[in-house]
């Protein structure tokens, strides 16, 4: 294998890392990291940050990160040099220091003074950054969903946890007091045996993006570097800010986009693996449209005990329990319903009179939602910095929930029921569907082996 310079790996066109292991290995960590395995920050210590994607959520995210006097955020990274330009504002109105701007992330990787890095990019670009931010000592802030694929969130996983990284994913809710009591509630007992769990968001967003054509990207754009591990294609204005979310090469739909949030309330509340799923949809709503996504899909997830319905529809807003987005656990005594604006529980029908319901239930009243959970779940990231505790999304947490939405997807992609090893992380027998657990990366671009 070639061995690839130092200079190689900073330089500004993406180079093969074939390996990054060869670039990992003869990159040399800071006497810190060597010396502990970890960075430990103190609590006295300011903490370092770099930024790497400054669009529409990675601004949310520095400006959370900014609220706290002991960050410092030293550099930002984006291949658009409109965002870079923005973000260097944000940091400039609430810090004397401007931080350095790249284009090329990997500048920020070979930094010995940061301590951690946010990832905002769009899904196809999480899982190198992550990986090679854990493999520099650095401690990692990366948006929901993981990846795009189970087996990136699987070497992310691997990545963070053999290099002692805390990994903090943004699936926010989880610092969310009342998403918490929800939990606490449903993990109680008093509902009884749950035996669906049902999910869903229906977004009354403008939906169709039309048919817009391929085009020449933006001066300020390098756009093959946006694209990286993606299949190279023309440019086209859909496929690209915030709308990528549309298209199968950069992420999965609203399957992901907002499942990566509601079925990791499942997941928290249930602690089940998945074992099957089958699901159908289409472009029922927009079907000119140039978004590949389905705009409506419902996904039945099976678990030991249990079956997750999920339910999805871009361009309408009343979903079931006339919320717009949600969770139903469906228990022998009760349903308990939560969304970002409260929960509340609703009693079972008690019609038989059954002796085997043991806990006649009362229904409790709505419980109002908390608000800036997404600063608390910054906060929750930077006070385990300096424990090294487990963050509340901890990223295994965040893994699980995208398997479940990535399982979904192949299933709606095959239009079949996909049976699944939770244990091995393998479909079993449908070598088509085995395929799309992962997700080939265009060359020079790999994804390692960890
Ligand atoms: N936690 C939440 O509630 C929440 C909300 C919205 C979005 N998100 C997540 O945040 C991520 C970003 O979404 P968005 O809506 O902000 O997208 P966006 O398109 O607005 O921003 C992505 C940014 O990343 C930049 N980028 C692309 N490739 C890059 C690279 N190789 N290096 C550096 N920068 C690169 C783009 O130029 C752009 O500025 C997604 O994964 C999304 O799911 C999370």
């Amino acid at each position: 294998m070639k061995k690839i310079t130092r200079r190689e790996f900073l330089g500004n066109s993406p180079v093969a890392i074939a390996g990054a292991s060869t670039i990992i290995a003869g990159f040399e960590p800071s006497e810190k990291i060597k010396a502990e395995g970890k960075i430990s920050v103190s609590s006295n210590d300011r903490i370092h940050i770099a930024l790497i994607g400054c669009g529409g959520m990675g601004k949310a995210d520095l400006k959370s990160f900014l609220r706290m006097n002991e960050i410092e955020c030293l550099a930002i990274a984006d291949v658009d040099e409109k965002h870079l330009a923005e973000g260097i504002k944000i940091v400039e109105e609430t810090r004397s220091r401007k931080p350095d701007g790249y284009r090329d992330f990997r500048r920020i990787m070979d930094r010995r003074d940061i301590d951690a890095v946010i990832v905002a990019t769009p899904d196809h670009w999480h899982a190198l950054p992550v990986i090679y931010a854990c493999q520099t000592g650095k401690d990692v802030y990366v948006e929901k969903p993981l990846a795009t694929s189970i087996k990136e969130g699987r070497v992310m996983v691997n990545a963070a946890h053999r290099n002692n990284r805390i990994v903090q994913v943004g699936t926010q809710q989880r610092s969310a007091k009342h998403f918490q009591d929800a939990v606490r509630y449903v993990k109680s007992g008093h509902l009884g045996k749950i035996r669906l769990v049902r999910s869903w968001t229906y977004l009354d967003w403008k939906g169709g993006l039309g048919n817009p054509l391929d085009c020449e990207p933006p001066p300020e754009v390098d756009y093959d570097f946006w694209l990286g591990p993606a299949p190279k294609r023309p440019f086209n204005p859909a496929r690209f800010h915030f709308t990528f979310r549309w298209f199968w090469d950069y992420s999965g739909g609203l399957m992901t986009d907002w499942g990566a949030h509601m079925v990791d309330v499942v997941m928290w509340a249930m602690s089940e693996d998945p074992i099957g799923a089958m699901a159908i949809g289409g472009k029922y709503g927009f079907p000119d449209d140039i978004m590949e996504t389905p705009d409506t899909q419902q996904s039945i997830v099976e678990f030991p005990g249990f079956s997750l319905l999920w339910e999805h529809m871009i361009g309408c807003g009343v979903g079931p329990w006339q919320r717009e987005h949600g969770v139903e656990f469906h228990g022998s005594n009760g349903i308990l319903v939560v969304d970002r604006k409260g929960w509340e529980v609703h009693s079972e029908t008690d019609k038989l009179g059954r002796p085997d319901r043991i806990y006649r239930m009362k229904a409790v009243p709505r419980q109002e939602g908390s608000w800036d959970y997404h600063f608390y779940h910054v906060k929750n990231f930077i006070e385990c910095m300096k424990t090294r505790e487990k963050p509340v999304s901890e990223i295994s947490f965040g893994h699980k929930a995208a398997t479940v939405c990535h399982l979904a997807n192949i299933a709606v992609r095959l239009r079949r029921y996909i049976s699944w090893d939770p244990e091995k992380e393998k479909v079993v027998g449908d070598t088509e569907a085995q395929k799309l657990v992962g997700r080939k990366y265009r060359s020079p671009w790999v994804l390692p082996e960890i």
